[in-house]
């Protein structure tokens, strides 16, 4: 895009440069006659030099504007193993938020998305609901995201960094708190994370796994945590929530990780335990029109609350 970009540039360059060049040679040269010089015809020769002339260097960007077009558009090969992807990533975009799913791990995030540097991620992207529109400026256009209809694009980043996201498509009154994070990874700092992450993964399944394997009721709720993850189960979070063992709606984000994360609310609050127990008091506050309601938690259930996301790590 970058080098389509600088070829159109310098061709506009080149022709603005002898139009206003032929422009100040007539100036110069008429600058003493007086009245309106006559019109001239006849001049076919020239006449069809500045016809064909635009003609062609039109159709030429317009070829050349095509064949990337064509080429970006392509479905970027599936297999890592076809040496291009080296990472697979789904995002599907929900009104407000990004879900994100590693393809072959177990690894679901909302609004953030790690990748390592200097590789090829391939990224399908998909709605849930409305069309929204996949922007990380600084990484790769656009690519909306259709309900019912795939689109893919790559990310390429080749410096570590973070880099802002955004959804670029009007969705809805949160359209604007609708943002994400690209976290980009030296090769080993994402092994690392990718390990760490599926690691905590398995231990919070393995945990909950374990919790119902006994009775419960004969187990009364000790920590501030157990009693928060009674309310998860009770008090209806478990329609909307994910946890890896717990709970499989995939509605709303997805909690296995909710202590990793970076932003609340898709960017409305930073993600701390004082923010996430001002978000669980009243989401409608925050993010108003959110499709979390407000669940008029008491302060200690919303202690609880706190207390038992903040361990799943
Ligand atoms: Cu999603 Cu705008």
């Amino acid at each position: 895009m970058y080098d389509l970009f600088v070829t159109v540039v310098l061709i506009s360059l080149g022709i603005f440069i002898i139009v206003t060049g032929l422009i100040a040679i007539a100036l110069w040269r008429g600058r003493s006659s007086t009245g309106i010089p006559e019109q001239e015809f006849g001049k076919t020769r020239s006449e069809i030099f500045w016809m064909t002339g635009p003609i062609l260097i039109v159709v030429w960007i317009f070829v050349i504007s095509a064949k990337l077009v064509l080429t970006m558009n392509a479905v970027p090969k599936i297999h890592p193993t076809d040496g291009n992807a080296e990472v697979e990533l789904t995002v599907i975009g929900h009104q407000w938020w990004w879900e994100v799913q590693y393809s072959g791990s177990p690894i679901v995030a909302a609004n953030e998305i790690y990748i390592p540097v200097g590789k090829k991620v391939r990224v399908e992207i998909r709605s849930a609901d409305v069309i929204h529109s996949f922007w990380v400026p600084q990484l790769a256009r656009k690519m909306d995201a259709i309900p019912g209809h795939p689109n893919y694009i790559w990310l390429e980043a080749n410096k570590v960094g973070v880099y802002q996201g955004r959804c670029a498509e009007y969705c809805g009154t949160q359209h604007t708190w609708m943002k994400f994070k690209v976290f980009v990874k030296s090769t080993e700092d994402y092994a690392q994370w990718k390990s760490d992450a599926e690691a905590a993964i398995k231990k919070t399944a393995a945990a909950a796994v374990a919790a119902t394997g006994t009775d419960s009721s004969a187990a009364p709720a000790n920590t501030l945590a157990d009693q928060g993850k009674q309310l998860f189960l009770s008090e209806g979070c478990v329609n909307c929530h994910t946890i890896a063992g717990l709970s499989t709606p995939n509605i709303g984000p997805d909690l296995t990780r909710i202590s990793q994360r970076a932003m609340l609310g898709a960017g409305v609050l930073p993600n701390s335990k004082e923010n996430l127990a001002k978000w669980l008091s009243d989401p409608q506050t925050y993010k108003p029109g959110c499709k979390m309601p407000d669940f008029k938690f008491t302060d200690k259930q919303v202690d609880q609350l706190v207390a038992f996301l903040e361990s799943l790590n």
